[in-house]
């Protein structure tokens, strides 16, 4: 059994015993789109937060008040949380209390929250707080940040976790607007998804306005000891202070990435576009909430060699944040429209040939992923979810096939009426939620002006729909790969590590060269090639090619290397094929137990569901 199921079994039982307690009739489950709400009857349009955030207990707690539309005369209102107690409800103000009901608990879903309102109420205001099996909030020690001396918040929503902190229609067909203010310990700093202060408040008191609306998956909050760092009027960085000016440093061309977006697909409509560095737990590379992108400290590489993450979560400004996806089965429509987004942004700033290696590393990973599982819906555009968690790793198709799809429309029509093709798309779907369907028959009548065939030269139904990779995909090309290649190849017949050619090479360069020599390494190889290249002092990613091969050789000098890593890193795609790769022998698995048996504690609960599954890990 995951964690996630004895929590969800836990949370289970004691629904019974409310219900049981209350004596009422339990509330039927109906649920779409991975939410209880039910947004035809009543739709929640804005929120006010007001919340303390008690590091000491580890608990948020508060009031959410929604403004309502009823638009069916229904007289409840339906709301997803995960393990939250709530404590009251009010409607139309904070005296006139509402009963309500909290029904059983599923896996992954949750309980609705189903409230008693009447056919004129306005609003409906709910105090709750947060419990220990929040998945979507982190707590952090002191000693799990960079400063050491204070603690650490974050939360992370997507895809169905903001349920887990705020009872909301947690359904990314939903829009609201919101304000909040937040009380944190004075000598913090509160930010949120939404317009921010730049400096610290003497009381820890902080207010929040977010003016456009905004699905439930994009509520974030972080507390913690940051600073700002303006890079220009309206892009900057947060970060713990001994962080902050290499942050500033390493993501300087943000200004440039944001004019170059809105040179090919329109104005950026967040006004603000800042990040805030978190520490190395965080789950994601990064999160695109809005005006405020949450990164991994992975990406202050000290070389700016990994800013592709932050054009990607710039280009979800245009592509998921502004034009949503509209379940979770049509991610392909916030992560492949952002994919290709991203490398047309790295493609005007560094060059085409930086943004065709990255193409071509997306490819790998997806090709891999397809040979694992030929027959597989995951390797398809539309990924029929069902009742499946969208918060289990879904692999690449979303965003590498979702990336050549796009691609191939460009080579198609050109990129001058794809690039007006896609500018028409964000500006006419605006704050709207897309289906694959919408999207299929606004490209049929838009780009392809209604001619039928082009849907059959072009396959489309086949790159939707069904699974692998269509013969017709483009293929990226990389010259400096071939170059790579061949030195792999030298090396691998016998050629001194210190005798290759590899001067100024790039991060995808040597993560490309680690692929290619993927033949047993004795140990004084091993040991020669790391002497040369330093791998162990490469940025995160370049680390864990090597430290992959670590574990593929068995190359023990290294395994303290490895462990430090996985016990500092939490992004989840950077451990997941390490532990997987451990787990392949016993021996690589007794050493991944012993690591991961340190390293848990300190990971985020996505990353935990993920890697215990892959240890089948029991405590
Ligand atoms: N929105 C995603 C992160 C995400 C996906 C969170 C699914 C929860 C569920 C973000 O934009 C993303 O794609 N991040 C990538 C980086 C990207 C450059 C591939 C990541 O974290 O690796
Ligand atoms: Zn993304």
């Amino acid at each position: 059994m995951t964690r996630r199921r004895v929590l969800a079994a836990a949370v289970f039982i004691a629904a019974i015993s409310v219900l049981s307690c209350s004596g009422g009739p339990a509330v039927t489950a109906e649920i779409m789109n991975h939410s209880y709400s039910r947004p035809d009857e009543v739709v929640t349009t804005n929120m006010f937060l007001d919340l303390d955030v008690d590091f000491d207990r580890e608990v948020i707690s508060g009031t959410a008040a929604f403004d309502i539309k009823n638009k069916t005369g229904a007289d409840k209102l339906y709301l997803d949380t995960w393990a939250l107690r709530i404590v009251r409800v009010t409607l139309d103000g904070d005296t006139e209390e509402t009963s309500f009901e909290l029904g059983d608990s599923l896996p992954v879903f949750g309980r609705p929250l189903a409230i008693d309102i009447k056919p004129h109420t306005k609003m409906v205001m709910v105090q709750y707080e947060t419990t220990a099996d929040a998945r979507g909030v982190q707590w952090l020690k002191p000693v799990q940040t960079a400063g050491g001396k204070h603690p650490f918040l974050y939360t992370q929503s997507q895809s169905i976790l903001a349920r887990s902190w705020v009872p909301c229609q947690d359904n990314p067909g939903v829009r609201i607007t919101y304000d909040a203010r937040v009380h944190v310990p004075a000598g913090l700093m509160a930010l949120m998804s939404a317009s921010n202060a730049k400096e610290e408040t003497a009381d820890g008191v902080y207010e929040f306005s977010m003016p456009q609306p905004i699905p439930s998956y994009l509520l974030a909050l972080a507390v913690g000891d940051v600073e700002y760092r303006a890079i220009s009027d309206r892009c900057g960085v947060y970060a713990e202070p001994g962080m902050v000016d290499k942050a500033a440093w390493e993501f300087a061309d943000m200004e440039k990435m944001t004019e170059l977006a809105e040179e090919m697909y329109g104005p950026y409509r967040w006004e603000q576009f800042d990040v805030i560095v978190l520490p190395p737990s965080f789950p994601y590379g990064g999160m695109e909430n809005p005006r405020l992108t949450f990164a991994t400290p992975i990406l202050v590489a000290g070389d700016r060699s990994l800013v592709s993450t932050i054009a990607h979560e710039l280009a979800h400004s245009w592509s998921g944040n502004l034009v949503t996806n509209g379940t979770w089965s049509d991610f392909w429509l916030n992560e492949g429209f952002t994919t290709y987004f991203e490398r047309r942004i790295m493609e005007r700033l560094y060059g085409r040939g930086r943004s065709e290696m990255d193409a071509m590393l997306g490819l790998k990973e997806f090709e891999r992923e397809i040979a694992e599982e030929p027959d597989s819906l995951d390797t398809a555009l539309y990924i029929p979810l069902g009742q499946r968690d969208p918060d289990e790793e879904l692999g690449w198709a979303p965003y590498e096939k979702g990336y050549l799809f796009l691609r191939l429309l460009e080579e198609r029509y050109g990129r001058e009426r794809f690039d007006a093709f896609l500018t028409r798309y964000f500006n006419t779907f605006a704050f709207q939620s897309m289906t694959t369907e919408k999207f299929v028959s606004y490209l049929k009548k838009e780009l392809f002006e209604g001619n039928e065939k082009v849907m059959k030269e072009l396959k489309v139904e086949d790159w939707i729909y069904k699974a692998g990779l269509p013969d017709n995909a483009p293929r990226p090309k990389s010259d400096r790969f071939e170059k790579v290649e061949a030195q792999a190849a030298a090396w691998v017949k016998g050629k001194p590590a210190s005798e290759l050619r590899t001067k100024d090479w790039s991060s995808q360069e040597w993560q490309h060269f680690l692929s290619k020599i993927d033949q047993p390494i004795a140990a004084e190889r091993m040991a020669s090639l790391n002497a040369a290249f330093d791998f162990s002092s490469a940025n995160g990613e370049v680390q864990r090619s090597w430290l992959l091969k670590v574990i593929e050789n068995k190359y023990e000098p290294a395994y303290g290397e490895l462990e430090t890593y996985l016990v500092r890193v939490g992004r989840r795609w950077l451990v997941r094929p390490l532990y997987t790769k451990l787990a392949e022998t016993d021996d690589g698995m007794f050493l991944a137990r012993k690591i991961y048996r340190r390293a848990r504690p300190g990971y985020h609960s996505v990353t935990v569901s993920t890697v215990d599954a892959i240890l089948r890990w029991k405590g």
